[in-house]
């Protein structure tokens, strides 16, 4: 099979390419890749072409292994029903850092709401969208195409609306109206499994319940909707570059048409939807504390021509008032280190951790590397 890098081929066939113009008019927009669609384009346009070799690495991809599932039905009142959920993630967290959850109790009808509730916000009316777009920080509710836009990065087929939950979270009245309601009682809901998911990793480390809780990691929360309209040509672009995630956890809800990959033993692996489920994933800052026990893993998602798909990804990680990284430090946990597990990364504090990993962009690298002794 011969394999070409579509980027390669870009860069052969025109040096007089200007992305810093290109990038610039499509922000400009306002309306996104959405907007791009409405406006009948028909090719997917050269900031997007990634020439990460989709092709081939889709057609490897083995069934035999999946992501476990894990059911929480039981677990508040049975304690064996507790440890069989806990040894589950436990093992999932070593060897996947990804695991999706049944019975969790937040009920299927809001989160088939929380989605339609995105696709609301995505879909409505162009002019009406355009008053949401911008990527100033200090807003607590933001609508944009990539958050790494202005980098050298290719662009990802995605639009998001993302807005703070915890510790400051974003006012109601400024959320946008047409997903409001769904989004504050979603919010809240994640939340409430936020902290009974960290109490199980917790005991999954054989720690006290709360030790994480107590540590910090439940007090920050923020939410992405993301919108991945339907792309002529998935073979040139991605729907989410290959990333890490820079949280201690993420608890992502995604529609049916699936498309999300987790990078296992050097294979792409789907992460299939199941409905009612919820995926949940270890990021870089957990797998820092917990010195390398539960692994923080590359995850990608696939552009397709079949479209949109929606997810809700819920990041946990602590911010200050200023909704920056707080300057709280972290390190491996001491209970987890021992004479044949010395701590493999210095402390290091949240901020200090997310201006690394924002300056890096997704270009696939590990964005603990820095921090290991
Ligand atoms: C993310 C992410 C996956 C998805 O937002 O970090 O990995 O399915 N999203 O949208
Ligand atoms: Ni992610």
């Amino acid at each position: 099979m011969v394999i070409t890098r579509s980027s390669e081929l870009d860069a052969a066939s025109d040096c007089n390419y200007d992305r810093k113009a290109e990038v610039k008019a499509f922000d400009e927009s306002k309306t996104g890749v959405k907007g791009l669609l409405e406006s009948g384009v028909t090719k997917v346009p050269r900031m997007f072409h990634s020439g990460e070799l989709n092709l081939r690495e889709r057609s490897e991809n083995d069934s035999s292994f999946t992501i476990p599932i894990v059911d929480l039905a039981g677990i508040h009142s049975n304690s064996a029903l507790r440890n069989e959920a806990v040894g589950k993630i436990g093992s999932a967290c070593q060897k996947w850092g990804f695991f999706q959850v049944i019975n969790h109790g937040i009920p299927n009808n809001v989160l088939d709401e929380i989605i339609n509730g995105v696709r609301r916000f995505h879909e409505q009316d162009s002019e009406v969208r355009k008053h949401f777009y911008s990527r100033d920080k200090k807003k607590k509710v933001n609508y944009y195409s990539n958050v790494n836009l202005f980098t050298n990065n290719p662009a990802d087929w995605r639009d998001t609306l993302g807005f703070l939950v915890a510790p400051c979270p974003a006012k109601p009245e400024d959320i946008p109206e047409i997903c409001r309601d769904i989004a504050v009682e979603y919010s809240k809901k994640i939340r409430e499994l936020g902290h009974t998911i960290f109490e199980l990793l917790s005991e999954a480390l054989g720690l006290n319940p709360s030790y994480l809780n107590e540590l910090g990691c439940v007090e920050g929360t923020f939410l992405l909707g993301h919108y991945y309209p339907p792309c002529p040509e998935p073979e040139l672009t991605m729907g989410t570059t290959k990333h890490t995630d820079a949280d201690f956890m993420t608890i992502l809800l995604q529609d049916q048409l699936g498309g999300l990959q987790v990078l296992h033993n050097n294979q792409w692996v789907h992460v299939p939807p199941v409905h009612g489920a919820l995926v949940i994933n270890i990021g870089d800052l957990l797998q820092l504390i917990t010195n390398d026990k539960f692994i923080s893993v590359f995850h990608r998602v696939l552009a397709s021509q079949t479209g949109p798909r929606i997810s809700i990804a819920s990041f946990f990680i602590n911010y200050d008032d200023k909704a920056e990284g707080s300057t709280k430090v972290y390190g491996p946990i001491k209970e987890l280190l021992s004479e044949e597990n010395k701590p493999l990364y210095k402390d290091t504090s949240v901020k200090e951790f997310l201006i690394h990993y924002f300056s890096k962009g997704l270009d696939g690298d590990s964005s603990l590397r820095p921090f290991r002794l």
